[in-house]
């Protein structure tokens, strides 16, 4: 079970790191023994992987550059993410899809340069309304992850995140049911086109996860975890969800 914080644009130098010593005590006391990652925006990296440097949770990046470094103002890359103490970075998220225009292909390159870094990629594919709506979710998602997913994948390397983008900050989320199918579509097209029968990758879920429907999430088989966006501010909501994820970690 893997637990991610995306805090995206939020955490100015005082909250940010506020909000990740209050997790490193929280982990303290409660010792969890699923995975717990914090993607903090790329001016707090330094400081918080200070503040987490005795703790058992972990730090990611948000994005990163497909070529390690150069003339690519406002970019940072997966080996200077490496550099500065993450572990996993996320590629391919929604909002870099749409509002940057990152291609299928640009988030293979992109996963491909974290593979490169030592870095695990969490690849995020997900469905808009209308495609969601026309019944072609399946469809769309088994074309983002041929695309999206780099020869460099391995089922330890790298995660899938669903994540449906009209659930993204919305409340809204699928029903359980359509999450549990979704996700057994997504392992199944992994394993058949990808990564190799024997492979099972492991695949999140994320989109308006919070502490109140954390749990009957992460309860469906098919589900290893969850990409928390705005639950992911508040510490102690944040440490919920964390403790749901751990109830089920050992399935
Ligand atoms: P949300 O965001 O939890 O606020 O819906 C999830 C995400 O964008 O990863």
């Amino acid at each position: 079970m893997l637990v991610i914080g995306n805090w995206k644009m939020n955490g100015f130098r005082r909250d940010g790191i506020d909000r990740a010593r209050s997790l490193a005590q929280l982990m303290l006391r409660d010792s969890l023994y699923c995975k717990v990652l914090i993607c903090p925006p790329s001016q707090l990296l330094g400081e918080i992987h200070n503040t987490l440097s005795d703790s058992k949770i972990i730090m990611g990046g948000q994005d990163c550059h497909s070529k390690e470094q150069g003339s690519y103002t406002g970019d940072i890359s997966a080996k200077m993410l490496k550099d500065i103490g993450c572990e996993y970075v996320i590629v391919g998220h929604s909002e870099r899809r749409h509002n940057y225009g990152d291609s299928d292909e640009i988030v293979a390159s992109k996963a491909k340069a974290a593979h490169e870094a030592e870095l695990n990629a969490v690849i995020c594919i997900g469905e808009s309304k209308e495609v969601y709506q026309q019944g072609k979710t399946i469809e769309h998602l088994s074309n983002q992850l041929q695309n999206s997913i780099p020869e460099t994948a391995t089922m330890k390397n790298t995660h899938i995140a669903y994540e449906p983008c009209w659930a993204i900050g919305s409340g809204l989320t699928p029903t359980t049911i359509e999450i549990k199918n979704t996700h057994k579509a997504i392992i199944e097209i992994s394993r058949k086109k990808l990564l190799g029968e024997e492979n099972q990758i492991s695949v999140l879920y994320g989109g308006s996860v919070d502490d109140n429907n954390a749990g009957s999430i992460l309860e469906i088989d098919e589900v290893g975890g969850v990409l928390v966006g705005g639950a992911s501010l508040i510490a102690e909501k944040f440490w919920s969800i964390c403790t749901s994820a751990n109830h089920y970690s050992n399935r």
